[in-house]
């Protein structure tokens, strides 16, 4: 099976265990509504090649790990998009899950799929229960506090923020989660795989921050303009476009030099490399040049 049929696969089987007859069946559906249909699934797909380099052996265990971080990131969204939040009306080409749905079964359909996404690791780990606690302890980080996704969103309501930090960790963090859970995952040293997490997850908001201030919401899925218009640091209003797109580049290579030593260390950097590259359209990467 190729790696985005494993990724369905996984999230279907996580969402099912939920989407049962005891289950609000309209909370049910605004679960499915925030995973189902995909967006890149570009975090699992990180977990999974990281734990191909590194030899994976215990493929429910990757899986699990994989799955979990997709379903804290639709999470993530499902609540980002919140009127209290970011307001947008659309996401991946649809009306967000408050529209569709109402605000109270959007915050609910996020608080669940966050509960969801560890018992689908803890399901999926029972195999290895060495492997379950670091699993655990490093996904739980990258979304809660002092430095995960929740921190990150909270920086909006301070009166100063570093927008590296920002970054860091309302992004950063989860793709890092990524790749230290793809190595956890099949028993590897793990913490060496942090700083290509980090490093690719910043450079994913940056282009994330270009693309508000260039793209066609159509062809994002979702509103642009919202940085400037909800005064949100932004990698281009602090840098401007050429400056957001040099930072972008230095973000990228940083991340293929941060490759860790492993048997598959070469196939992963092209994989890192067509992912970098494929960041922003042609027309914005040669923009700086
Ligand atoms: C959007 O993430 C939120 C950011 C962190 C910028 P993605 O661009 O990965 O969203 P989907 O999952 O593909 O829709
Ligand atoms: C999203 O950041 C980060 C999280 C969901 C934690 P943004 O608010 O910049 O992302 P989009 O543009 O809505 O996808
Ligand atoms: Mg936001
Ligand atoms: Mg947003």
């Amino acid at each position: 099976m190729d790696v985005m049929g494993r990724i369905e696969r996984a999230l279907y089987a996580a969402v099912s265990r939920a989407d049962v007859e005891a289950c609000p069946p309209r909370l049910a559906a605004a679960m499915r509504h925030a995973v189902f249909p995909r967006g890149a699934r570009i975090r699992p797909r990180l977990c999974l090649a990281v734990a191909a380099a590194c030899g994976e052996d215990e493929p429910e265990v990757t899986d699990a790990a994989a799955a979990s971080i997709e379903l804290l990131h639709c999470a993530s969204l499902v609540h980002d998009d919140l009127p209290c939040f970011d307001d947008a009306d659309t996401r991946r080409g649809r009306p967000t899950v408050h529209r569709a749905f109402g605000e109270p079964l959007a915050v609910l359909a996020g608080d669940a799929l966050i509960v969801l996404a560890f018992q689908t690791l803890a399901y999926g780990a029972a195999v290895t229960p060495k492997r379950l606690a670091p699993l655990m302890l490093t996904i739980a980080g990258s979304v809660g506090v002092p430095c995960g996704i929740v921190a990150g969103q909270a920086w909006e309501c301070e009166a100063s923020v570093d927008l590296a930090q920002y970054q860091r960790e309302k992004t950063g963090a989860l793709f890092a989660a990524a790749t230290v859970a793809g190595a956890a995952s099949v028993g590897a040293e793990a913490e060496p795989w942090r700083p290509l997490g980090a490093r690719l997850g910043e450079a994913f908001q940056v282009a994330d921050d270009i693309l508000d201030a260039t793209a066609n919401p159509d062809a994002v899925g979702k509103p642009v303009g919202r940085d400037l218009a909800l005064d949100r640091p932004s990698a281009v209003r602090e840098l401007g476009l050429d400056g957001a797109i040099l930072r972008l580049e230095s973000l990228a290579a940083a991340a293929v030099d941060a490759v860790p030593a492993c048997p598959g260390a070469t196939a992963l950097r092209s994989h890192i490399l067509t992912e970098t590259m494929r960041l922003l359209p042609k027309e914005l990467a040669r923009h700086a040049a």
